[in-house]
């Protein structure tokens, strides 16, 4: 299975990916190209420094959403490298229908939160300020709202009386690096059904 991962920022989560394909925990699956948003992001020197294709690529006009001329641009290079599964890790734009229709059931986001509670952005500090006890991650598809489509996998931690943002979120990035190369895994497996809102492993 080729994956095409896109990111805006450091690439952690594509770290872990990476890892996970090089150890040999995620077999039959090959990083066929990274693309960002944005130009000098750390996700492309990772996949540079290991000789996979990165490609940044503007998205502008737009600000918030991947539309337009962008989004085609996007869809031709995912085509070029021949991706099965697109991967969003930290990619900061909504997707929108034209892309979606073109790789139906085939885009997966790693959200940092325990959806559909704290959908949006720095979803650890809502989940703080809220005072839940518990938070976590979540791996889902992705239709065409905020953070919304069918749950594949989600790992939860206690939130510690102590936390502040930046202790949450580091242990909750924890857990995505877990969580994320997992949810690929039942992927290439084919062990994911979807029906209507609700995910089958098995
Ligand atoms: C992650 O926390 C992910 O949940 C969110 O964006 C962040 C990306 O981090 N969607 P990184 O670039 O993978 O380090």
């Amino acid at each position: 299975m080729k994956i095409g991962v896109l990111g805006s920022g450091k690439g952690s989560n594509f770290q872990a990916i990476l890892d996970a394909v090089e150890k040999k925990k995620l077999k039959n699956v090959e990083i066929s190209v990274v693309i960002s948003d944005v130009e000098n992001a750390y996700i492309l020197k990772r996949a540079e420094e290991k000789r996979i294709k990165a490609v940044y690529i503007d998205a502008s006009p737009f600000r918030t959403k991947l539309d337009g001329e962008a989004e085609e641009k996007y869809i031709n290079c995912l085509k070029e490298s021949a991706v099965d599964l697109v991967v969003l890790a930290g990619f900061m734009r909504m997707i929108k229908k034209r892309f979606l229709e073109a790789y139906r059931g085939r885009v997966i986001n790693i959200h940092p939160a325990l959806l559909p509670a704290f959908p949006g952005l720095e979803s650890w500090k809502q989940a703080l300020e809220y005072g839940v006890k518990f938070a976590g991650c979540t791996v889902h598809f992705v239709d065409g709202g905020m953070d919304t489509g069918p749950i594949i996998a989600q790992a939860v931690i206690p939130v510690e009386q102590n936390d502040t943002p930046e202790s949450l979120h580091a242990r909750i990035q924890a857990e995505e690096h877990r969580l994320f190369p997992y949810a690929i895994g039942l992927i290439e497996k084919g062990s994911v059904k979807i029906q209507g809102r609700r995910t089958f492993i098995g």
